[in-house]
């Protein structure tokens, strides 16, 4: 079987969605179940965007020592200083840093030209190999850039010291075919590139995340990005636990290990839910409330003979043994805020009520309340306020 890697980008890329602020805290919380989870690579965040951002990714290193902790730099020597020092306490020092690579960005936003480019990335890296022993290099935009130029840029880097190269998708333009292609391309065109990790890192404006990183496996990748639950700008990055999920279960196509366990899905899920704000919505693969309720009779009836017939996860498979909840229309309000507050949910009192009275409704018209349900139920009324 083939090990990939697997960088979970929640507490950078995923922090970086609308909406969502994270303190240290819960940073911190959220970084020692995505250990537990087994994560190859933590990205704690950006350190020298911000002093709370500093505090999150030091803290994150001193305290994680099964996953390598790293930290977003741009390419400039400041970020990289400022990286060091946030991350030099942890086990294996990792430091991840990034230019754009694509025609539109290097003339817009960066207003350079590709020479120059190049000349800032071979730089960078050199400068961030003094500090530290692995240094990754994103080519920011690499789907809508120039091949040539990309395999030029990538050869350059892991000359001057790159230990990983990524290659980003990073406004979700790609499709399989032609991301997939990209690795092939750059894997047979970079000098060098047969000694360096490959990483894949798609966002899902078009839908196309998970399938852009699995098709960047099967042409090289042996590093796959993405956030708990696809959370991320925009539309999101590519959902972590789909893609580990998707190899286990076909790994009789794949022939593909990622190393994660399993088990700890359904955890990690609410927890980042539950500490974003971000819901999940029902019918989400693999962790949505809805992922194994069968509704029509047909289907029922086909499960109640043998599960295989509509059931290709288990819900043991993640962690998600969704037995009925004690709880039922009887239920009184004290029951109901005492299992909130086991659940991890800090609910005001407005939003207990509003959540009371939706579990009622749901009680008369459902036989079985799940703790899925419950967790639904906590997770909207926390956003409303
Ligand atoms: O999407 C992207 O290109 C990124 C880079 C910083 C890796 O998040
Ligand atoms: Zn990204």
């Amino acid at each position: 079987m083939k090990k990939i890697d697997i960088f979970d980008t929640t507490l950078r890329d995923g922090e970086q969605s609308a909406g969502i602020n994270l303190n240290t805290q819960e940073k911190l919380e959220i970084a020692k179940q995505l250990e537990k989870f087994g994560m190859t690579i933590i990205e704690a965040g950006f350190p020298a965007s911000s002093p709370g951002d500093f505090d999150a990714v030091n803290k994150i290193a001193k305290t994680v020592k099964n996953s390598i902790v790293t930290g977003l730099a741009r390419s400039i020597e400041r970020d990289i200083d400022t990286s060091w020092e946030a991350l030099k306490v942890g086990a294996q020092p990792h430091l991840h840093v990034f230019i754009a690579t694509s025609p539109i960005h290097m003339k817009y936003k960066l207003q350079r030209t590709p020479d120059e480019v190049v000349e800032q990335a071979v730089a960078a890296v050199k400068y961030a190999r003094k500090f530290f022993p692995l240094v990754q290099f994103s080519a920011e935009d690499a789907s809508r850039s120039d091949l040539d130029f990309l395999a030029r840029i990538v050869g350059e880097v892991i000359e001057a010291g790159a230990t990983t190269v990524n290659l980003p998708d990073t406004v979700g333009y790609a499709t399989p075919e032609e991301y997939g292609a990209m690795f092939k391309y750059v894997k047979e065109n970079a000098k060098g590139a047969d000694r360096v990790k490959l990483s894949c890192h798609c966002h899902d404006d078009l839908g196309m995340a998970v399938a852009n990183s699995i098709a960047a496996v099967q042409n090289g990748a042996e590093q796959v990005e993405g956030t708990i639950n696809g959370i991320g700008e925009r539309a999101g990055n590519a959902a972590l636990e789909e893609i580990a999920v998707a190899f286990h279960i076909r790994k009789d196509f794949y022939n593909v290990d990622t190393g994660v366990n399993l088990v700890e899905t359904k955890k990690t899920s609410q927890m980042v839910s539950r500490l974003t704000g971000v819901v999940i919505q029902p019918n989400k693969a693999v962790v949505g409330r809805n992922a194994f309720a069968h509704e029509s009779g047909i289907h029922q009836d086909g499960m109640l003979k043998n599960r295989e017939t509509y059931e290709i996860i288990t819900p043991e498979l993640i962690g998600a043994k969704d037995e009925p909840l004690a709880l039922g229309k009887h239920s009184g309000r004290h029951a109901f805020k005492d299992r909130a507050i086991s659940m991890g949910f800090e609910l005001t009192d407005e939003q207990l009520n509003a959540a009371f009275i939706a579990f009622k409704e749901l009680a008369d018209r459902k036989k079985e309340v799940t703790e899925d349900d419950l967790f639904f139920l906590f997770t909207n009324q926390q956003t409303k306020n």
